[in-house]
Order: structure tokens, then C-alpha cells, then sequence
């Protein structure tokens, strides 16, 4: 099975409570989306391999680390998982960008594609799906079939809020995706948004609502 990451450090969890709150608009919702994405990007790449490196200091000569050949992609799934696009890549500033449009149908809660663009050569690369709203779980499991019917075999899936419903599907579906979220929150409701949650969020990230 997938292993669960919840990446709970006191300054995500303070930006997520802001987050959080109705009254927060969609400037600083942004901007602290960006920021928790930046620090989780920070865990999910504490595992990439490192290789040596000679270079010279204004003293001496050492040899020194840099992060080894694997590449990454960044794959957001349309629209809220732009928000965290600009937050790994201030981490990882050569990560290509993927977009896979999806959207969930209102009445059956079932997402539908609309687009998919992604990098030549995406299977050749660690690819990190992103998107703030882990639900149901169906969005994220579109979206890493298509990754994988295109050959990509190293996925990891970073969420900001995870329901106990979405990881589990994910996690049955794609066991060999590993998930990272700040929280796992409670339950869905009845129009399947995750509770407590943080409401819409690709509608508080572009104002649409
Ligand atoms: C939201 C969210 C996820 C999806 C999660 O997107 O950003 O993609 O719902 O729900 P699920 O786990 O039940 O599939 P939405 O469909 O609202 O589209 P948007 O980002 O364009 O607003
Ligand atoms: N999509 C969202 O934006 N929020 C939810 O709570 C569920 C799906």
C-alpha cells in the first residue's frame, strides 16, 4: 500500500488554520498555499539521491553534493492545483510543468477530462501530482491512470487537506503511489466536500465565487 505522509510541522498547520478560515480572501489564500506547498516540497524531495561533485571554493578544492540525474515533473491537476505549482518550483526551479484538466460533474461527483498536457519525456521522471482537495478521491485517480497509461511508474500525489474516503481510494487504486498531505480532515458531506475542509478551493484561489 501507498504510504500516508501527513507533513504536520506547527508553521503548516498555523498557515493551514488561516487558510481554513471563511474570512480569508483569496490573496493570502493564494500566497499561503504557495508557502505550505514550498515546505512540503521540502519533505516530499528529502529522499532524492545525491552524486558527488569537484568544485572549488574561494579556498580550496572538495568535493561536494548536488542532487543526482532524476528528474522531476510537476503535475497540477486543473485549476486549484496551480496554486502549488510556483511553491515547489521556488524549491526545484528546473521541474517541467504537466497540466491534466479535470473537474468533478456537480450531480455525480464523478470528474471529467478536458485537458492533458504534459512533458515529452514525463515517464522518465519523478513525477509530483498536485492538487489542494483530496475528496473522493476520484480527480486524483483520473489523473494518475493517465500519468501511468503514459508510462510513468514513480508518482507521488501531494494534497494540502485529505478526506479518510479519498486516501483510501488512492491508495487501492494506486499502491504504489505514496500521499502527502497537512491534514486528514473528518468525513465528506452530502455534495462530497471534505468537512471541516476549507470550502472551494480553485473558487478561493481565482475569486470565481
Ligand atoms: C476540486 C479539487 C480536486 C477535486 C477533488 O476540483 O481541486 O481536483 O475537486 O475532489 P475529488 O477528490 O472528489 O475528485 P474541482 O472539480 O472543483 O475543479 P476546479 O479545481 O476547477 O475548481
Ligand atoms: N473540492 C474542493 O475544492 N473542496 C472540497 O472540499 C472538495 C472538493
Amino acid at each position: 500500500m501507498g504510504q500516508l505522509h501527513v507533513i504536520d510541522h506547527p508553521m503548516i498547520q498555523h498557515k493551514l488554520t488561516i487558510m481554513r478560515d471563511k474570512e480569508t480572501g483569496s490573496k493570502d489564500f493564494r500566497e499561503l498555499l504557495q508557502e505550505i506547498a514550498l515546505l512540503m516540497g521540502y519533505e516530499i524531495t528529502r529522499d532524492l539521491p545525491l552524486e558527488d561533485k569537484e568544485i572549488e571554493t574561494p579556498i580550496c578544492k572538495m568535493t561536494a553534493k548536488v542532487v543526482a540525474g532524476r528528474k522531476l515533473a510537476v503535475v497540477p491537476i486543473l485549476r486549484a492545483g496551480l496554486g502549488m505549482v510556483d511553491g515547489i518550483r521556488t524549491l526545484v526551479p528546473v521541474a517541467k510543468v504537466g497540466h491534466i484538466g479535470l473537474y468533478r460533474n456537480e450531480q455525480t461527483h464523478k470528474p471529467v477530462v478536458y485537458y492533458c498536457k504534459l512533458p515529452e519525456d514525463i515517464q522518465k521522471r519523478l513525477v509530483i501530482i498536485t492538487d489542494p482537495m483530496l475528496a473522493t478521491g476520484g480527480s486524483a485517480c483520473d489523473a494518475i491512470a493517465m500519468l501511468k497509461e503514459r508510462g510513468c511508474h514513480n508518482i507521488r500525489l501531494m494534497c494540502l487537506v485529505g478526506a479518510p474516503e479519498g486516501i483510501a481510494k488512492v491508495q487501492a487504486e494506486h499502491p504504489d503511489v505514496d500521499i502527502y498531505v497537512a491534514a486528514v480532515d473528518k468525513c465528506l458531506n452530502s455534495d462530497a466536500y471534505i468537512v471541516p475542509g476549507l470550502g472551494d478551493a480553485g473558487d478561493r484561489i481565482f475569486g470565481t465565487k
